[in-house]
C-alpha cells in the first residue's frame, strides 16, 4: 500500500492567477475575490475535504515589460488586482482549526524584522498553521516598485535572499529562549530578560539589533516552502527548504530534479527526507475518459491566449508591450526571454511552424495538466510517488468549484487506494508534513537557538 499524499491548494488573491481566461466560465467565482467568504467557504471546504495545506502565490509588481502596457494584465485580471495574502490568512485563520495556511513573500517586498514580527504574529493567531515560501521575485516592475532602479541579477538575488533568511531565523530561533514566557501573575514577572536576547545582525543589507518583539509561536520558524530551480535556486532550497514546489513534465523528469536536490540537502548535513516535494498538477475529471475529455474541450474555449502570452512575458512586444497576432510565426517573435520555451514548442511541432496562439495553447495543456478518471489520476499520482513526490499542489481552473469536485470525485478513490489520509493530522504545519512541531536540530537555521548571550 502506498504512504498518503499531501495535498496542497494552490490559489492567489486575485482573479487570473494561471489558467487565464478561466475566470468567465459559468461556475467560477474568482471574479469575486475582494469578498472574504469566498476564501472563508474554500478554506473550510479544503479542511473538511482533507487538503493538509492552502497555499497562496503572490506577486509585487506587473508581468510584462517594463515600459510597456499593461492593458491585458487589467483587462484578464491577471494578478492585477490582487491583494496581500498575509492580511487574508489571519481570517483564515480563525474560520479553520486544522488547515495548513501557507503563503508567499517575497525579499523586496518588507524589512526582515517586520516581516519575522508579522509571521511570528499570524502563527500565532493560527496555533502554527503558518508556511512561507520564500521568493526572491523576477518581476522588473516589483523591483521598480521597492526603490531599484532595476531588477538585482538573479544569483545576486539568492545571495541577498541568504542574508534575510539569517535575519529572520536569529529573531525566530534565537532571540527567545524556551520559558522565557513566564505569565507568573504571583511573583509579578511576565517574562524573564533573561532569556530575551538582542541578536545584533551586521550584514551586507541590514542590521537589525533585536529582541525578537513576539514570544516563540507553536512553530516559531514558519515550514519553509520555496519553488526555484536554477542550480543558485537549487542551493538555497537543499539549505533552507523543508518543501519544495515543482512543476515537472514528467515523473521522469521529477525523479531527476528530486534526487538533485536531495543530494545537495545530505551534503549541507541534512537527511534527504527533510525535503517534502509537492508538484504540481491541474486536474480534468470524467466519470469516463471521453467525459473528461468534453470537459476539457469546455475548459479549452475559455483559456484567454492574450493571458498566457503575458504571464510568460511572451507575445508582447517587448518595447511596446501591444499583443503579437495571434497567427504569427513563432520564429518571426523577437524577444529577451523564453527561448526555451519556444525552442521546445517548435521542436514538438516538426510538421509545420507554430505560431502565437498554439504557445499559448499548449503552454495551457502542458503545465501540469491531466485529463481522466478518478482512477486515472490515482494512478498518475502514484507514478508522481514512485518519482519521489510527498504530495500534490493542485492547481485550479474556476474557484471553489475545481476543488470541490477533486474532494466529491477524486479524493474517496485515492483514499480507498491509500494515497490520501482517511483522517486529517491535527496540530501545527510541521507536525502535518513532518510529524513535528520545530525545526529539526540538522537545519541551517537551528544553529541560532541558544546563539545569543544574556544581551545579545
Ligand atoms: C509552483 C511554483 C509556484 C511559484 N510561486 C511564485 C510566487 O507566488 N511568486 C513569485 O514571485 N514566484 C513564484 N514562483 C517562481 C519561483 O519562486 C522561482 O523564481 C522560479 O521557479 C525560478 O527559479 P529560479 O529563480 O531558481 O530560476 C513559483 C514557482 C513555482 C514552480
Amino acid at each position: 500500500m502506498p504512504q498518503p499524499l499531501h495535498f496542497s491548494a494552490f490559489v492567489m488573491n486575485t482573479n487570473s492567477h494561471i489558467q487565464h481566461g478561466l475566470w468567465r466560465h459559468p461556475t467560477a467565482q474568482q471574479a469575486d475575490f475582494n469578498d472574504v467568504n469566498l476564501w472563508i467557504g474554500l478554506a473550510k471546504t479544503l479542511e473538511a475535504g482533507g487538503f493538509d495545506t492552502m497555499f497562496f502565490a503572490d506577486v509585487v509588481g506587473l508581468y510584462g515589460p517594463v515600459n510597456g502596457s499593461y492593458e491585458v494584465n487589467a483587462r484578464e485580471g491577471l494578478q492585477i488586482p490582487s491583494n496581500d495574502p498575509s492580511v487574508l490568512l489571519s481570517a483564515l485563520a480563525v474560520s479553520t482549526e486544522h488547515l495548513g495556511l501557507a503563503f508567499t513573500s517575497s525579499i523586496v517586498q518588507s524589512h526582515p524584522f517586520d516581516f519575522a514580527r508579522k509571521v511570528s504574529t499570524l502563527d500565532h493567531i493560527s496555533n502554527g498553521r503558518i508556511g512561507w515560501n520564500v521568493v526572491t521575485s523576477s518581476l522588473e516592475n516589483a523591483a521598480r516598485n521597492f526603490g531599484m532602479d532595476r531588477l538585482i541579477e538573479h544569483d545576486e538575488r539568492y545571495r541577498w535572499a541568504q542574508e534575510y533568511m539569517d535575519v529572520v531565523y536569529k529573531l525566530w530561533e534565537g532571540s527567545w529562549d524556551d520559558g522565557a514566557l513566564l505569565k507568573d501573575k504571583a511573583r509579578g514577572i511576565y517574562a524573564d530578560y533573561t532569556k530575551i536576547h538582542k541578536i545584533n545582525h551586521v550584514g551586507e543589507r541590514y542590521q537589525v539589533e533585536g529582541p525578537h518583539l513576539p514570544s516563540p509561536s507553536a512553530q516559531r520558524t514558519p515550514v519553509i516552502f520555496q519553488a526555484g530551480s536554477s542550480p543558485a535556486g537549487r542551493a538555497f532550497a537543499a539549505r533552507n527548504a523543508e518543501a519544495q514546489f515543482i512543476l515537472s513534465p514528467t515523473p521522469e523528469i521529477a525523479a531527476g530534479d528530486i534526487s538533485a536536490t536531495r543530494a545537495l540537502a545530505v551534503e549541507y548535513g541534512r537527511q534527504a527526507s527533510d525535503i517534502k516535494f509537492f508538484q504540481g498538477l491541474t486536474f480534468v475529471i470524467g466519470s469516463t475518459e471521453e467525459e473528461a475529455k468534453r470537459n476539457e474541450a469546455e475548459i479549452d474555449e475559455y483559456i484567454s491566449t492574450d493571458g498566457f502570452l503575458a504571464h510568460i512575458n511572451l507575445g508582447l512586444d517587448q518595447a511596446t508591450g501591444v499583443p503579437l497576432d495571434p497567427d504569427m510565426p513563432l520564429k518571426d517573435i523577437k524577444h529577451e526571454g523564453g527561448f526555451s520555451h519556444t525552442k521546445w514548442l517548435r521542436e514538438a511541432s516538426p510538421d509545420r511552424e507554430p505560431t502565437v496562439r498554439d504557445l499559448a495553447k499548449i503552454t495551457a495543456k502542458v503545465r501540469g495538466r491531466f485529463v481522466g478518471t478518478p482512477e486515472q489520476i490515482a494512478d498518475r499520482l502514484e507514478e508522481f510517488q514512485r518519482a519521489g513526490v510527498d504530495g500534490i499542489n493542485v492547481m485550479n481552473w474556476t474557484l471553489p468549484n475545481s476543488y470541490q469536485l477533486f474532494i466529491d470525485e477524486v479524493m474517496p478513490t485515492l483514499r480507498r487506494r491509500g494515497l490520501a489520509k482517511e483522517e486529517p493530522v491535527v496540530g501545527t504545519l510541521r507536525q502535518k508534513l513532518f510529524g513535528h512541531d520545530q525545526l529539526l536540530p540538522t537545519h541551517y537555521g537551528r544553529q541560532f537557538r541558544g546563539a545569543f548571550g544574556e544581551h545579545g
